[in-house]
């Protein structure tokens, strides 16, 4: 539509291909866990994107990097309007999770620049740390939010059992800063974020755009089984008190557990640490690290209560004991209906077509929801597939999506 301002779809993709190579792995996926070298080469990368581009660059101790364009007639003490993603990954995953929406924030802030767009208010673009949640879920936006104390940091340690505070260091960052990371809700006018969908709503319907409308909590936790470690050949089987067999009972039950909560509720555990990890000794202890989701806070209370339940029940079956240790939970939160419609007009006016959809993924918006009126636009994810090397989305997607988030930007920017 003439009038708009689009953005450079060839210089997006070009720079998703460039991005993707930072953390490529031999099978062709992305590992780009937070503060890892691959994770802090694209940061460099992209704050020489943003420098080229006559953008200032700042970061936080937690590593939030934060890019600020002041449009001409842009009154800099005025409330933002705020986008952003993430640039880390989960291991083995695609080059598109965060990235797209990082991409296409830079995208929109150059086309901004380059076309000297008059806007009444500055734009930002945020670059959270740790959205994967190597040291917490949503790291970086928790702590730009909520902010995090000095004790709160002091001992925290990654899914990995590295020691944040090394992590920091090893990064550059400042330890004493990472506990200085709030920021004033006065400082944001609303957010949006792009994001892939990362299921398959958008691409079966052959829809172009989809509009935000909540996003699922998530819970974080560990299960612990502390049994016997016994000698493999020795110990007649109804002898033994193996702590991994309790964990494969308690994880064989967790579907029916999750069931029972509703029908959104999720549980994964996605890694276990057993000891003393030998072939021929029983294991002795199973540390399973848990992810559970749902749409509503009060099912988040009662997921929890049935993973100590069937926890204990396994335990008992296998004549051991089990320890639960659960994080802040991440509340599910309901987006800002005004942006909402801000994202649907613009994704209308582009031509595009759009539909409002609910979330399973976690995503930085939630906890910028805390504190602002905030939005997502997601584009389709092909196959519905994520979180693995398979992640695409086409170029014209990609576009397409950044064209909304652009437009959406100019017109919460425009907003009085
Ligand atoms: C973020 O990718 C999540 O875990 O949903
Ligand atoms: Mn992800
Ligand atoms: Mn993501």
């Amino acid at each position: 539509m003439a009038g708009l301002v689009r953005v450079d779809g060839e210089r997006l993709t070009a720079d998703q291909r460039e991005l993707s190579a930072f953390g490529r792995t031999p099978s062709g996926g992305v590992s780009r866990t937070s503060y890892s070298p691959a994770d802090l080469d694209a940061r460099r990368w992209f704050a020489a994107r943003c420098t080229d581009a006559g953008l200032s660059v700042r970061t936080d101790g937690l590593g939030n990097v934060m890019v600020r364009l002041s449009p001409p007639g842009a009154d800099p003490s005025r409330p933002a309007v705020w986008t952003g993603s993430h640039l880390d990954s989960v291991p083995e995953g695609g080059g598109y999770d965060g990235a797209a929406g990082v991409l296409s924030g830079l995208e929109c802030l150059r086309r901004l620049a380059e076309e000297r767009v008059a806007l009444p208010r500055p734009v930002q673009l945020v670059v959270f740390a740790d959205e994967e949640g190597c040291y917490h879920h949503l790291f970086g936006s928790t702590g730009l939010t909520r902010g995090f104390t000095s004790e709160q940091l002091a001992g925290r340690r990654g899914r990995d059992g590295t020691r944040l505070v090394d992590a920091l260091i090893a990064a550059g960052l400042d330890p004493d800063a990472a506990a200085r990371t709030g920021i004033s809700p006065a400082e944001v006018h609303a957010y949006v974020e792009l994001h892939i969908e990362q299921g398959p709503v958008l691409e079966s319907a052959g829809i172009d755009i989809g509009v935000v409308t909540s996003i699922v909590g998530i819970g974080g936790g560990t299960v612990r089984f502390t049994g016997r470690a016994d000698h493999a050949g020795t110990t007649p089987m109804p002898a033994r008190r193996d702590a991994l067999r309790a964990a494969g009972h308690f994880l064989t039950r967790l579907p029916a557990a999750a069931a029972g909560v509703s029908e959104q509720a999720v549980i994964t555990c996605g890694l276990i640490d057993v000891t003393p990890a030998a072939t021929n000794v029983v294991p002795a202890t199973a540390e399973l690290q848990l992810d559970y989701r749902d749409t509503d806070m009060s099912r988040m209370q009662a997921l929890a209560d049935a993973i100590v339940r069937t926890a204990q029940a396994a335990a008992q079956e296998c004549t051991l004991t089990a320890e639960v240790h659960f994080e802040d939970t991440v509340e599910p939160v309901l987006l800002d209906a005004g942006v909402e419609d801000v994202v649907e007009q613009s994704a209308a006016s582009l031509g595009y077509s759009s539909r409002r959809m609910p979330s399973g993924a976690g995503h930085d918006a939630q906890n910028m929801a805390r504190i602002a009126r905030a939005g997502m636009i997601f584009v389709p994810s092909a196959g519905g597939r994520s979180h693995t090397k398979e992640e695409y989305t086409s170029p014209g997607d990609l576009e397409r999506g950044a064209n909304v988030l652009l437009e959406t930007l100019t017109r919460l920017a425009r907003d009085d």
